[in-house]
């Protein structure tokens, strides 16, 4: 991205549009509602985490959906790069360092894709725990006891990999923004001021009335498990 260009976006605000509504509205949410799911695991009260925890299930099933019917940077397509592509990245900024990236850049949809892997795996595992006291999630009794008892230490453990991994996440949000690049606002505005938008290709709002649709079913799914 060259300097000059950059600066006429900081001084216009024309910079490109990067994350629909959806996808930005996903992101706090999803922030909002894996924080409480964690803050209740420790502290209670449990049935705020089954709430919570129907909540992430909701915007898990709304996200992978959105992945495939999103706006041009929310589709998995346009992120979800082969190991010549992170590699390349990788080595382009360990020499040049950060630069602006339309979407998120090759190594960061790998990590898009461990975060969301590692709460599909706390959400269904979390559906079979049981606590031996009074909370279990609402499939424990579909399974023997000891498989409720097998799940529930997975629980536990993906517990751990989902905090590594949003300790992984901010250490590289704050660094980029260290490094001067506004990806934090581009996640509150939608529009990135480190990229032009006479530089963007066209299709990155995505159809809201499809956002809404997918929501609502997703809505209705989380909804439905939660009172089975
Ligand atoms: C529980 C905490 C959090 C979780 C689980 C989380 C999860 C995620 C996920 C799944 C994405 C991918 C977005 C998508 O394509 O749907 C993402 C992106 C992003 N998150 Fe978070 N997030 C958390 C906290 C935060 C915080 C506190 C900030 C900033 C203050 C932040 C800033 C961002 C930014 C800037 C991106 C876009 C990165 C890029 O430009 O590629 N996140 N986050
Ligand atoms: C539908 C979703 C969920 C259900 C039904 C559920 C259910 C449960 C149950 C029954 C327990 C008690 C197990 C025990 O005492 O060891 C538990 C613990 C726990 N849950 Fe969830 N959970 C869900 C989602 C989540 C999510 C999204 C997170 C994190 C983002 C999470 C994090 C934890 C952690 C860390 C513990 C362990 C607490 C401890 O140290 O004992 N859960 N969950």
């Amino acid at each position: 991205m060259a300097d000059r260009e950059t600066e006429n976006t900081r001084e216009t605000g024309a910079g490109a549009y990067v994350w629909d509504l959806p996808t930005r509205l996903f992101h706090w949410s999803f922030l909002a509602a894996v924080a409480t799911s964690l803050f209740t695991a420790e502290f209670g009260p449990m049935d705020i985490h089954l709430i919570s925890g129907h909540v992430v299930l909701a915007l898990l099933v709304f996200r992978i959906a959105w992945g495939f019917a999103g706006g041009r940077h929310a589709r998995f397509a346009s992120f979800i790069k082969g190991p010549a592509k992170v590699m390349g990245y990788a080595r382009k900024t360990m020499s040049d360092g950060v630069s602006a990236h339309l979407g998120h850049n090759p190594m960061g949809g790998w990590s898009v894709v461990a975060m969301l892997a590692a709460l599909v795996t706390q959400v269904a595992s979390g559906l079979y725990a049981n606590d031996d006291i009074l909370t279990e999630g609402p499939l424990a009794g579909t399974v023997s006891k000891s498989t409720s008892d097998l799940l529930t230490e997975v629980h536990e453990i993906s517990g751990n990999v989902v905090y590594a991994l949003i300790a992984l996440h901010l250490a590289a949000v704050f660094y980029y923004t260290f490094k001067g690049q506004g990806i934090i606002g581009t996640m509150i505005t939608g529009r990135s001021l480190d990229i032009d938008a006479a530089g963007a290709e066209g299709g990155a709002e995505g159809s809201l009335s499809r956002a809404i649709m997918i929501a609502a079913v997703a809505a209705g799914i989380a909804y439905a498990v939660m009172n089975y």
